[in-house]
């Protein structure tokens, strides 16, 4: 089974080429490859590549700059995922497109489930959702194109909030930060796991949501999450004292995007569809903290 990967140098990228499954013949593009701003590029790439999936992991991810490129972020998230869609359904492949709980406004106080309409704060999740939109345009219900929503992702590499605050630890002795948003992270190894059984299970023959929803289990905000870092950090000698962790609100940390002030994934009905359970947040963080190398 061939699978045609993007953002190979992303976060989740590179998590699920450390754990390719067996009988899968990946084909990787990052950035240079493959400019997911260009429609006919993404295009052509499936239609040379005939891939049985397209995975989807690449992504305009700041959240913040999207606001000010509207369309450039419009074009990676929304145009890329239009263009899989289309020559897919051509070529007679596979779709696993990897969105985000900034879909939603974050507006309720019980988890979102997968069948929830998405009504996004910002130029981000905006961008996001018009991804689905086309992909659903292409696909209707058709699980041969699969969404799967995640969180908070974060890993032992890339640009991530673990590995933000694992240096702040070292290097500050107070850090502030918000304890107003509610939400659970997601491992990046994890997911790719997450990512390589939707695959799997589907090529068994299971029929999957077309919407999924993954992280992992719990419930935290940053403030705790920042905390766990320093601690675990700690416990693992990646740093020697963790700093002292301020909480703050929302309104004193002022962004140029707006972020839900909650963002809690119901997981429920993915984690049945694709028999893995939930690893709870805090041993997930363990795990992937193991996995950092310190320069
Ligand atoms: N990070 C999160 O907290 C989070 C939360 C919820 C959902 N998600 C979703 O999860 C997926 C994976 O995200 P991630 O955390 O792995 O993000 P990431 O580390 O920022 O990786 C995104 C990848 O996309 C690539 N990319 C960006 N613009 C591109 C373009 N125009 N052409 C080609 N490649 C381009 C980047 O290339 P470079 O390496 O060259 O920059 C990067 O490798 C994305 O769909 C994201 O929306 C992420």
């Amino acid at each position: 089974m061939k699978v045609l990967l993007t953002g190979a140098n992303g976060q989740l990228g590179q998590a699920l080429q450390k754990n390719v499954p067996k009988g899968i013949e990946l084909v990787t593009r990052n950035r240079s490859q493959l400019d997911l701003a260009n429609f006919d590029a993404c295009q052509a790439a499936v239609h040379e590549e005939r891939p049985d999936w397209v995975l989807n992991a690449g992504a305009y991810t700041s959240v913040d700059q999207a606001e000010s490129e509207p369309e450039l972020a419009h074009a990676v998230n929304a145009g890329a995922p239009a263009a899989f869609a289309k020559a897919l359904k051509i070529e007679g492949g596979r779709l696993l497109q990897i969105s985000t709980d900034f879909v939603f406004n974050g507006r309720q106080s019980s988890p979102y489930r997968p069948d929830q309409q998405p009504d996004p704060l910002g130029v981000y999740g905006a961008s996001k959702a018009a991804g689905e939109r086309a992909i659903r345009e292409v696909f209707a219900d058709d699980p041969s194109a699969l969404i799967l929503r995640t969180s908070w992702v974060i890993g032992p590499v890339g640009q991530n909030f673990a590995l933000t605050m694992l240096s702040l630890h070292q290097q500050q002795k107070l850090l502030k930060v918000v304890s107003d948003q509610v939400g659970c992270p997601s491992s990046s190894l994890n997911l790719a796991t997450a990512c390589w059984q939707s695959i799997q299970r589907s090529a068994d023959g299971t029929v999957l949501p077309p919407v999924m929803h993954w992280s992992d289990a719990g419930s935290t905000n940053w403030y705790q999450l920042a905390v766990a870092i320093g601690q675990i950090g700690q416990e693992l000698g990646l740093i020697e004292t963790p700093a002292q962790v301020q909480p703050i609100t929302t309104a004193d940390y002022p962004t140029p995007a707006t972020r839900p002030s909650y963002s809690l994934l119901d997981c429920t009905s993915t984690r049945s569809a694709l028999h893995l359970e939930g690893e709870h947040w805090e041993s997930a963080l363990r795990t992937l903290l193991q996995h950092v190398q310190l320069a």
